[in-house]
């Protein structure tokens, strides 16, 4: 895999997705969930490891020292992801004990029947759709199994008609906003946990039905602040060959705020994007904040 190389997108059922997964699909469409399987739900760069790292620590009684075990990509793996000379997510999980957490970034009408039936607890982190595209921009650079993004301009028109990976950010929130009224899912917003971590973390505590010291619950805040996950190897995705992500480009841990996308879009892009972000949004309940 030294000479990965950018590849365009494949689809399934008309989400475009990397084409290495689409080559797998069988096994993820397949995918047996268990009963105690908590899954992470996410469109991409929306707060996904961020999310994880707390769950893991609260699965850990926040006891640093484990979640420092492995790579958070190891400790939670990701369901759809399979990559030449790489376990797949799939492979992965199958080796896991129970109870098992889950990533994915599919959208809700892709998840694996298996987990509607179990009934497993899900957890969903929704970001703001402007910086998840100046997020998602940063990431196609350094992350090399993407599709060249072009300029930021290019790559704002391809995010706005759904033609990148996971597809279009507008259905899968709207999609897992929807499925939160029939199933157990709980819905949080990454610009609530930038503003409050330690009322979105109590959430999450109360929602795993764990109850936990006021000690754990500020190391758990501790540990899982933008400054401690950047310079931990664990959650910084440093322990990731540079072939697959390329630091340098642009760290995984990038800026870690809200609001961000002031610094790109410009007052041209921004009446255009609003213009279609209401259009897309029109009739739904979901709203965040920008
Ligand atoms: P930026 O690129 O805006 O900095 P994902 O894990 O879904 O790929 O999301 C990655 C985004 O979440 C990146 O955003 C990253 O910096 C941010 N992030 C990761 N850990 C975080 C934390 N502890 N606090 C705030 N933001 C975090």
């Amino acid at each position: 895999m030294e000479n990965a190389q950018r590849q365009e997108l494949g689809s399934i059922h008309g989400i475009p997705l990397y084409s290495y997964f689409v080559e797998k699909w069988a096994q993820v469409d397949a995918f047996q969930a268990r009963p105690d399987d908590l899954l992470i739900s996410t469109y991409p760069k929306s707060g996904t490891t961020w999310i994880s790292e707390i769950v893991d620590m609260i699965y850990n009684d926040g006891d640093e020292e484990k979640c420092k075990r492995d790579a958070i990509f190891n400790r939670v793996p990701f369901m759809e992801m399979s990559c030449p000379g790489l376990i797949s997510g799939t492979e992965q999980l199958a080796t896991l004990p129970s109870a098992r957490i889950v990533k994915t970034h599919l959208p809700v009408q892709l998840l694996p029947v298996s987990f509607w039936e179990q009934d497993c607890k899900m957890i969903y982190v929704a970001r703001n759709a402007k910086d998840v595209a100046v997020s998602y921009y940063h990431f196609y650079l350094m992350a090399k199994m993407h599709p060249d993004p072009g300029t930021w301009n290019e790559f704002l028109q391809t995010f706005m008609a759904g033609k990148v990976a996971y597809g279009s950010w507008y259905d899968h929130v709207k999609g897992w906003w929807e499925k939160k009224k029939d199933y157990r899912i709980l819905f949080l917003f990454y610009e609530d946990m930038k503003e409050d971590p330690k009322r979105e973390t109590e959430k999450v505590i109360k929602f795993l039905g764990k109850e936990l010291k006021k000690e754990v619950v500020d190391k758990i805040l501790h540990h899982t602040s933008f400054q401690e996950m950047k310079k931990n190897p664990t959650t910084n995705y440093e322990m990731m060959p540079t072939w697959a992500m390329d630091h340098s480009v642009s760290p995984f841990m990038r800026k870690g705020m809200s609001g961000d996308w002031k610094n790109f879009f410009t007052v041209a892009q921004n009446e255009i994007f609003d213009a279609h972000y209401e259009e897309q949004m029109k009739g739904s309940t979901f709203r965040c904040q920008m």
